[in-house]
Order: C-alpha cells, then sequence, then structure tokens
C-alpha cells in the first residue's frame, strides 16, 4: 500500500453522484482509520450546481485538484439544470472536456455477476453462472471527439448533422496494450470488438490491435467480433469473454448491455485511466458508469455500489493495495447476501433500503470481515 499521504479528489457533480459519493466517502474514511490508508480526501464543486454558484461548471480549483491529486472520486454529471447553461460553457466543463483533458484513454468497465442477485437480472441463471469480465473502452478519440462536427443548414433549408468517427494508430495502440496487458493478468483471453466490415476506422482497429498482440504480447490469445455480434453474445453467453478492448461509442452501448448482467446499471464500477508518467503514476479518475438519474436525485434512494465498488478499483489501481480492494469487494458481496437491496436491485416484496442505509451494510460487513 502507499505510505505517503496522498489526495483524493471528491467530485459528487450532479443528480444523484453527491448522495451515492458520500457513501463512497465513508467506506475510504474507514480504510483510513482501520486499515492506515493514507489520504487526505478534498471535495470540489462540479456541474450544474457548481455553474450556479460561480458561473462556471468546473471552477479553478477544482482543475486544479483534477491534475494534483492522486485518484479522483467522481460521481455523475448531468440533468435538467443543464437546459439552462449556455452550450459553450457546457462544454467547456463537460465530462468529455475532463476525460480529453486529462488524457484518460482506457476506460475499465468490470462486470461480474453475483449469485446474490441473479434473480435480479433479466438473464437466466445458466447464462449468468460465472460471468466475470471487463470492457476496455477507448476514452478520448472515436466519434465522441472527431472532426468536424456539428449542424449544418443546406442551401435547400435544410439540416445536416455531422460527427466524425476517426482513430489514429497510436490511439489504439495504446488502448490495445492497455487490454493486453490486462487479460495477460487475467484468463489471458482478449477479443477486440469493432465494425471493420463497414468502417474503415474499423478495419484499421482491428489490425493495430493484432499487431500489438503479435509483437508483444504472444501469450495472449486474440479473437475479433463485430460489434453488433458482440451486443448480442454478451446476452446469449457472456461467460465466454474475459476481457474485450473497444471504442469510445461501442464501449458506451456495449457496457450498458453488459450491466444487464449483474442486474442493475447501479452496480457497475469504472476506472479512467491515463498515461503512465515517468515516476510510475498516472491520472485516475473513478466513477460509477450510472449517469445522475435525475428522476430519484435528492430522494436517497440511490444505489451507492457502483461507486463503492469503484473504490475498490481505487485501491487496487491507485494505492496497490489488491487485499484492501478484494476485502471492499467481499463486504458488498456479503451485504448483497444478508439481502441488502436499494430499489433498482429489489424484486417483488423485498425491503428496499436507502442509500446511507446501504453505505451502513457495506461498513458492518467491512468491521466483521
Ligand atoms: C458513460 C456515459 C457518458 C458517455 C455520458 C454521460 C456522456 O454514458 O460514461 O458511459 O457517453 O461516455
Ligand atoms: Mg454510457
Amino acid at each position: 500500500m502507499t505510505k505517503t499521504e496522498a489526495t483524493i479528489g471528491i467530485i459528487g457533480g450532479d443528480g444523484i453522484g453527491p448522495e451515492v459519493t458520500a457513501q463512497s466517502r465513508r467506506i475510504l474514511e474507514w480504510f483510513a482509520v482501520h486499515r492506515g490508508l493514507k489520504v487526505n480526501l478534498i471535495d470540489a464543486p462540479y456541474g450544474a450546481t457548481a455553474y450556479e454558484r460561480f458561473g462556471t461548471m468546473l471552477p479553478d480549483e477544482t482543475r486544479k485538484l483534477l491534475h494534483s491529486a492522486k485518484a479522483i472520486l467522481f460521481g455523475s454529471l448531468g440533468g435538467p439544470e443543464y437546459e439552462t447553461i449556455p452550450v459553450a460553457d457546457r462544454r467547456l466543463g463537460s465530462l468529455l472536456a475532463v476525460r480529453s483533458d486529462l488524457d484518460l484513454f482506457a476506460n475499465l468497465r468490470p462486470v461480474k455477476s453475483s449469485p446474490a442477485l441473479h434473480e435480479v437480472s433479466s438473464l437466466k441463471n445458466r447464462v449468468l453462472e460465472g460471468v466475470d469480465l471487463v470492457i476496455v473502452r477507448e476514452l478520448t478519440g472515436g466519434i465522441y471527439f472527431g472532426q468536424p462536427r456539428g449542424v449544418e443548414t443546406l442551401p435547400n433549408g435544410e439540416k445536416r448533422g455531422v460527427n466524425t468517427h476517426s482513430y489514429t494508430s497510436s490511439q489504439i495502440r495504446r488502448v490495445a496494450r492497455e487490454a493486453l496487458k490486462l487479460a495477460a493478468m487475467r484468463r489471458g483471453l482478449l477479443c477486440s470488438v469493432d465494425k471493420g466490415n463497414v468502417m474503415e476506422a474499423g478495419e484499421l482497429w482491428r489490425a493495430e490491435v493484432q499487431s500489438v498482440r503479435d509483437a508483444e504480447f504472444p501469450e495472449v490469445t486474440l479473437t475479433h467480433m463485430l460489434a453488433d455480434n458482440c451486443a448480442m453474445q454478451l446476452v446469449r453467453a457472456p461467460a465466454q469473454f474475459d476481457v474485450i478492448v473497444t471504442d469510445n461509442l461501442f464501449g458506451d452501448v456495449l457496457s450498458d448491455c453488459a450491466a444487464m448482467i449483474t442486474g442493475s446499471l447501479g452496480m457497475l464500477p469504472s476506472a479512467s485511466l491515463g498515461p503512465r508518467k515517468p515516476d510510475g503514476s498516472r491520472a485516475a479518475l473513478y466513477e460509477p458508469i450510472h449517469g445522475s438519474a435525475p428522476d430519484i436525485a435528492g430522494r436517497g434512494i440511490a444505489n451507492p455500489l457502483g461507486s463503492i465498488l469503484s473504490v475498490a478499483m481505487m485501491l487496487r489501481l491507485s494505492f496497490d493495495a489488491p487485499e484492501e480492494a478484494t476485502q471492499l469487494e467481499a463486504a458488498v458481496t456479503r451485504a448483497l447476501e444478508a439481502g441488502a437491496r436499494t430499489g433498482d436491485i429489489a424484486i417483488d416484496g423485498e425491503l428496499r433500503i436507502g442509500t446511507a442505509a446501504m453505505g451502513d451494510q457495506v461498513l458492518r460487513q467491512l468491521e466483521q470481515g
């Protein structure tokens, strides 16, 4: 575990973000008190609430913290308040701008089926058995960022919307390397997903991933799959996957699809990582993959487990604390086994508890574990 005190930036953001992040904060405090995790937790404003108070979604102090912190725990961004924020201000402070600014190119989205939640999933038990996969999503390129983009008015008065999907070799190779490294530490299987049958950028994607594998990771078994087939395979036989690597847009879509394996979008954590610096450190932002869920924001009923499991990823990846990470994941599993359920993972007559009560249940399991 890291010996010197490190700063963790806590950025709750909008909607249910602050509520779920507050529970993760309690978990981090628990590890600080009981396991000697040396951290300094600093909260910072971001999003629509920041805009209301400071006239900018991303105040300077928050931007500085994003760059200086060892790790960021992020909640969520978005909601109806955005309608009133001018588009230019929205772009400047958007989550995409943050991802790009920190060069967070590798987004890891693990999906594990938990037997305690099998009944909650829309899939059959036999399909869920043994599912343990990670989607590695390229996060700073592709159609999310490509130029030209925009909506133009044509001479005949009709409008035309344009977005550009593009990838360079180096953009593909660095995320491929990340995914291959991860696969080599797991079951040694990587499935690269593209639409090379219709997109030239997809053809390049496939060739570059294959070339990195052949040159640097011969021990990893690499397969290629078309994105439409991958969507089908994720609900047909998800246990076949170990690591999946794909572009920004396919990764966004396929990770929501894969979330249903766990039963709820509220269960999924993620880590977004930048390139390694010479001292071995890297920018890292951890966030649940669910959004701001404005329909339930402020009611204290959101599921904090996606955020809490993001803390486990943080312990493992930023703090070199694999035992503590496993301990936290096991505490979440035991809380679920003991029947702790927020509304999104409760079925029929099951007792539903709130966000803070779910935090209590995980802390209680940590105490006992
Ligand atoms: C995600 C989200 C974001 C994305 C949105 C909120 C911009 O859906 O992280 O998956 O599309 O990347
Ligand atoms: Mg998404």
